[in-house]
């Protein structure tokens, strides 16, 4: 039984009673561009009980609770990221009249009902916000000459964004082989903001020039979050192990390596892995509800299909200790978050032997606005630089 896991299928979490007070759903919208207001809203079926009360959570912290029979029936908790609006009746919807970065996190509505029963329903969706970069990507770190046999080494950055942009290398139109990449980590804005950046090393040989042409090519995927799947482990600090009812989300990520009891000064040693994508999904790590420590996570290289998707893989890694378990209880929950294109920009970097100057050129093309549904408008600034080549 060692090394078993137990996942539980988190989307919904419904107490269920054969009648009485039922949870139908939350509403979030899965992603919500920055600043945008956004109404959240709780459906339930009382089914013949009376309410008791309405209280929202963000990352398990509550930011308002409605209680009818209060002489002052709706109670804000001030909270980061919430900007709910005075003049609303909130209760079981809210509204939030603006958004910022710390908007993001996990909702969660929770409905009680009176007596005699004092049934309790709850429902859970995860909201992201997310900012367009204002930029397309850009080339850096080339040089002014090449000569044949050089080795070219640039690094692409793309525009401050939320999530950062999904960058990749094209050489002369084609997929470049992966020993020419250098992944780096994103680079951290102070606003939140992050640039991915994604480093080509090539040594230019005459075979690269097609008809005396090389052309380097940056694409920056720009996409938003549209689904975020979850699993979890349930693991015990007890002697005995609790009887787990134990389903799998079979849309959410891979949960390896996981025990199902775990004693003080033990190591937990997990690994969460995606279902396959493009752009690959987002993964974070959760401790009883509370985003793991960057200190805890462990960055692998992504696992690579030949159809051009990912899966993306994210270890945790720590030393247990007591607070780590609420109740005898510690539950890791793995979170990915799938994106969907919603626009490519590009730069492109020509590098040309002309036979007329007996030099080689080297152009720079930068695509400015290019959606994907409409690849509408199309802005072309070239700078040329002619450098000289030296054949030998
Ligand atoms: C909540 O309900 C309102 C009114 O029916 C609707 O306009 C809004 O889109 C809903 N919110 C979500 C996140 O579905
Ligand atoms: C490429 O350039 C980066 C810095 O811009 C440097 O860290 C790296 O070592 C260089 N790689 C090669 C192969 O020259």
């Amino acid at each position: 039984m060692l090394g078993a896991v137990v996942v539980v299928f988190w989307s919904h979490v419904v107490l269920q009673g054969s009648y009485g007070l039922r949870m139908l759903e939350i509403q979030v919208p899965p992603s919500i561009m920055r600043g945008q207001p956004i109404m959240l809203n709780c459906t339930f079926d009382l089914e013949g009980d009376i309410l008791y009360s309405i209280k929202w959570y963000k990352n398990n912290v509550e930011f308002y609770r409605y209680i009818p029979s209060d002489q002052t029936p709706g109670q804000m908790y001030p909270l980061k990221g919430i900007y709910l609006d005075s003049k609303f009746p909130h209760g079981p919807s809210i509204y939030m009249h603006k958004t910022d970065l710390t908007s993001e996190g996990t909702y969660r509505c929770e409905v009680s009902a009176e007596a005699p029963y004092f049934q309790t329903v709850m429902d859970e969706k995860e909201l992201r916000v997310y900012v367009l970069p204002d930029r397309g990507p850009t080339i850096i770190g080339a040089r002014s000459r090449y000569s044949i046999g050089d080795t070219l080494n640039v690094t692409c950055m793309s525009g401050p964004s939320k999530p950062p942009s999904f960058l990749e290398w094209r050489v002369n139109d084609e997929e470049v082989e992966h020993n020419k990449i250098t992944r780096m980590s994103p680079l951290r804005h102070p606003d939140g903001l992050q640039s991915s950046m994604l480093g080509l090393q090539l040594h230019v040989l005459p075979a690269d020039l097609r008809n005396g042409v090389l052309s380097l090519k940056c694409i920056a995927f720009i996409s938003k979050a549209y689904l975020t799947t979850k699993n979890e482990i349930v693991a015990t600090n007890k002697p005995k192990i609790a009887e787990n009812h134990a389903t799998v989300s079979h849309d959410g990520p891979i949960i390896t390596g996981g025990r199902l009891r775990y004693a003080e000064k033990n190591v937990v040693n997990v690994n969460c892995t995606s279902v396959k994508s493009h752009p690959p999904a987002e993964l974070r790590w959760y401790i009883n509800d509370k985003e793991a420590s960057r200190d805890y996570l462990r960055v692998s290289n992504p696992i690579r299909f030949p159809d051009g998707e990912e899966s993306t893989v994210l270890g945790l890694r720590f030393t247990v200790q007591p607070r780590h378990f609420q109740r005898g209880e510690m539950r890791l929950k793995c979170v990915a978050t799938l994106f969907k294109v919603t626009n490519m920009r590009s730069e492109e970097m020509v590098i040309s032997s002309r036979q007329e100057s007996s030099g080689l050129t080297v152009v720079i093309n930068r695509n400015g606005f290019n959606s994907v549904h409409t690849s509408s408008i199309k802005l072309w600034i070239t700078v040329f630089i002619a450098i000289f080549l030296h054949y030998r």
